[in-house]
Formats: structure tokens, C-alpha cells, sequence
């Protein structure tokens, strides 16, 4: 990385993430006297003004997944009614237990509405996988198993890899087929007797594919181990698009050999950000993911997820949109996303020098037909067009999750003669790009990935500075 201050890729992060330095006020200590409340509303209403328009108006791959203004003031109303609970305190406010329990009941009943299926509200995607994988890992010390070890697709989740590393379960990773999606005899073979879980994605995050869950699941039942559909991007748009009778591979409880899964209710569930469900077919994984503690000076301790305190303002944010969008709201949600997504992979697939990847649902990844072309470099230019998209690795490719913010009139032509025109841009001048393009072709060499992960660990510093 080239150092700050010298108009090179330091720079450009800067401008990045630290747009405001000498724009506003900036505390490196506690105000000797506390803030006028309207200066400061003032100041964060300018903010969130220099920020909306860009993911309001479609510019984002993901990120918001709704974002219809009037969805988001009925949010900001209920937060409001609930922004003191915490579900710690289930005394205080049981109106938060039984959102939380209506939501995961609904979360199941839609995923296979399997009798006996259960789980807990979570923080996120990554917190659910997180718990699963520590679920089945203590489920293994308690059969003697010493180095409890996943199989994953190189394709799930990188919070499988966290999981890994926080949790000290061995991670077997396992590369995809050419098709893009996990290769069903490469798992077989990559499946020990120290393996406690497979894992699958119900579409996975780099390239949007569902992988072939049923044959996934199967081996793992016919072992006796466990299978996790990671369905955090996918869990609340696969059920709605399935009914709408686009073709869905069974991906759910309804396959015997699943055993746990993963699904976002602050993605597709069109609730704010800070809440998704992790389920359980059965009590004893949930009774794993637990954590109880009797004999703590402070007293009986016990906690479902990884927080202590959570709060329950977006436990009952979550509650209000699933009741409120209804299966109506999530059946139409779903077919507007998936008509834009198919415009979006002819518009891509008609761009010289770009395909597809597979038949992605909703979230369209693509890649460079020929060498001469850097897709990198094209996502770039993208992003001085003012696109934040979502950059891929091995192999090289870019990919637009299609959101509800993108079925407005207008964004998806918008994006596609962007792309077009990027492309154009880039064949031009290779050199267009220039910011992250280089960073994503060191990342691509397996020899660069410690000097790649310490400039990532140099990013979050700086996003630490004042
Ligand atoms: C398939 C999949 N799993 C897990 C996650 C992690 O979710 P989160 O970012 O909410 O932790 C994502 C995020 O995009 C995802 O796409």
C-alpha cells in the first residue's frame, strides 16, 4: 500500500472511510460540557443526508435489503418503544421474550416447518454459524471426540473460518466444482472420523449458488454427523421463491439429514440491522449452544448467545417486520427480486468480455471472459461511478446481490450501462482502476496473503483513529 498523503491507494482509503476529518467536530475525549441535543441532531442529520442517497438509491451490492423509507420510519417508531429492553432482563421485559420466541417460531415454520425444530435469535449471520459450530463442537467433547473438525465448500462463509479459529475446531476445505458449487464427492472424500459437521449454502455468498444440499446432508446422516444449511443470505427468499415456482433445490428441515441452519432476518428478513436465527432439528444441539453457570459470585448466570446484554429494540424491530410484511409482503419482495435479477444476468451476460457465474438466483456474480480484461480494475471504475459492489476471489469476479433497492425503476439499467460503460473504460486503459484492483491481484497469490492480511489489519486500525 502506498503511504497516505501521496495520492495513492492510502489516500484513497482515507477519502474512504474518513471523508469527515475536518468536515465536522471530531472527539478524541468526553466534552467538558455535554452537547446542546439539537447541535448534535443537527450534525447527525446532516450525516446520514450525505450518506442516504447512495445505498437509497440502489448504489449498494447487499447492505440494505429494503430501505422503502416508510418501512424504515415504522422501524425507527418501534425501536424507539423498546430501545431500553434487554433480553437479559426476561423479567423486565417479557414483551421481548415472546418476540423473540414468535420469531424464531416463525423462522421455522418457514424453513420446513419441521415439529421439534428450535433455536435462539442471534446478533447475525456470523454469530449464528458461530454458535452452531461451538454447538456442535461441545456435543463432540461430550462424545469423547478431542479435535472436532468441519467440512465446508471453499465457498461458505468465511464466519465458518472464524468459527474455526475462535473455537479451535479443525476446518477441512474442501474446493468447489467447476459449476461453482460445493462438489459433492470431494466433501465424501474430505470427511474423517473426527468430522462433527458438514456445511452447505443455501446460496452461498461469492457467487450465489445453493449447493447440492440434499447429497451434502445425506452423507452426513448416513454418518451419523451433523449438516448445516448456512442460509443467512437465502433462508427468506429461497421459501417465498420456491411458492412463486421458481425451481429451488430442497435446501431445508424438510431434508432429514439437515440438522441445523443459518438465516437472516436482517437481510432478506427486511429487518434492521443486528438480528438472525440460528435453528436447531433438536433441543440437544440448542442445550450446546447455551452457556449456564451456577456458583458465580454475581449469581445463577445464564445466557443463550454470545452477548451478555443485547438489545431487545432489535429483537422487537425484527418481530414488528416480519408480522407486518407478512407472507404477502415477503411473496411479493421476492418476485420483484428475482425479475430484477434476471435483467440483471442478460444485461451482464450481454456485456462483451463478461459472464455470469452459474444461474445465480439473486446475487450475480460475474468474471472476465478474457484474460485481457481485469475485473478488478472494472469494479474499480465502478466504484468512481459511485457503486460499492462486493469483490471475489478465486476465481476473480465481482458480484451484485440484487436487493429490493435495486427493483426500483431505473437502478438495474442504470447498473448495467455503468458496467458497460466500465468495461469500455477499462479496455481503454488498464490502468483505470487503480485502487483495489492490485490489492486483489496480491491477494490471489497464495505467497502474498500475510503481507495482504497485514494491510487489512493496517485498514482497521485506521478505521480505530479518530
Ligand atoms: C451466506 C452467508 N453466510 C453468512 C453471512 C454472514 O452474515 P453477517 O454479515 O450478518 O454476519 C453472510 C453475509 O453476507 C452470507 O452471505
Amino acid at each position: 500500500m502506498s503511504e497516505q498523503g501521496d495520492g495513492g491507494l492510502g489516500d484513497a482509503i482515507e477519502r474512504s472511510v474518513k471523508p469527515y476529518r475536518g468536515r465536522f467536530p471530531t472527539f478524541d475525549r468526553i466534552p467538558e460540557h455535554g452537547r446542546a441535543r439539537a447541535d448534535v441532531l443537527r450534525e447527525m442529520a446532516e450525516l446520514r443526508a450525505i450518506e442516504a442517497a447512495r445505498w437509497q438509491e440502489g448504489y449498494a451490492s447487499g447492505a440494505v435489503y429494503h430501505g422503502d423509507p416508510a418501512h424504515v420510519a415504522f422501524m425507527n417508531e418501534v425501536y424507539a418503544l423498546s430501545s431500553q429492553s434487554n433480553p437479559l432482563h426476561a423479567d423486565l421485559w417479557p414483551s421481548t421474550v415472546k418476540y423473540e420466541a414468535e420469531i424464531v417460531a416463525m423462522t421455522a415454520a418457514m424453513l420446513g416447518d419441521v415439529p421439534g425444530v428450535c433455536g435462539t435469535v442471534t446478533a447475525g449471520g456470523t454469530e449464528s454459524i458461530l454458535l452452531a459450530m461451538k454447538a456442535y463442537r461441545d456435543r463432540a467433547y461430550e462424545q469423547g471426540i478431542d479435535r472436532p473438525a468441519m467440512v465446508t465448500p471453499a465457498t461458505a462463509h468465511v464466519a465458518f473460518d472464524k468459527a474455526s479459529r475462535y473455537f479451535c475446531i479443525d476446518k477441512i476445505t474442501v474446493p468447489v466444482g467447476p459449476d461453482g458449487r460445493a462438489d459433492v464427492a470431494a466433501v465424501e472424500a474430505a470427511i474423517t472420523p473426527e468430522t462433527v459437521v458438514v456445511v452447505g449454502s443455501s446460496p452461498n455468498f461469492p457467487n450465489g449458488l445453493v449447493d447440492p444440499i440434499e447429497e451434502l446432508s445425506e452423507l452426513a446422516r448416513a454418518r451419523g454427523i451433523g449438516f448445516h444449511t448456512d442460509a443467512c443470505l437465502g433462508g427468506f427468499v429461497l421459501p417465498w421463491a420456491e411458492k412463486l415456482g421458481y425451481p429451488v433445490p430442497p435446501f431445508d428441515f424438510r431434508l432429514p439429514g439437515v440438522t441445523s441452519m443459518s438465516a437472516d432476518t436482517h437481510k432478506f428478513g427486511y429487518a434492521a440491522k443486528g438480528t438472525s436465527v440460528v435453528l436447531y432439528r433438536d433441543q440437544d444441539l440448542r442445550h450446546h449452544q447455551y452457556y449456564k453457570k451456577a456458583g458465580w459470585p454475581g449469581g445463577l448466570y445464564l445466557s443463550p448467545t454470545l452477548a451478555g446484554s443485547r438489545p431487545g429494540a432489535l429483537s422487537a424491530v425484527c418481530w414488528a417486520t416480519m408480522v407486518t410484511i407478512g407472507e404477502d409482503g415477503y411473496l411479493d419482495a421476492t418476485r420483484r427480486i428475482l425479475e430484477t435479477a434476471e435483467v440483471v444476468k442478460d444485461g451482464v451476460n450481454a456485456v462483451d468480455g463478461l459472464e455470469v457465474i452459474g444461474d445465480p438466483l439473486f446475487d450475480v456474480a460475474f468474471r472476465a471472459t478474457d484474460d485481457g480484461l481485469n475485473v478488478y480494475a472494472v469494479n474499480d471504475v465502478m466504484s468512481h461511478r459511485g457503486w460499492s459492489l462486493n469483490p471475489l476471489q478465486d476465481p476473480p469476479a465481482v458480484h451484485l446481490c440484487v436487493t429490493l433497492r435495486h427493483t426500483v425503476d431505473g437502478v438495474a439499467g442504470r447498473f448495467l450501462d455503468d458496467l458497460a460503460a466500465s468495461v469500455a473504460e477499462v479496455r481503454a486503459n488498464p490502468e483505470a482502476g487503480g485502487d483495489m484492483a492490485p490489492v486483489y491481484g496480491m491477494a490471489n497469490m497464495v505467497e502474498m496473503h500475510g503481507t495482504v492480511e497485514e494491510l487489512l489489519q493496517a485498514y482497521l486500525d485506521l478505521l480505530y483513529e479518530p
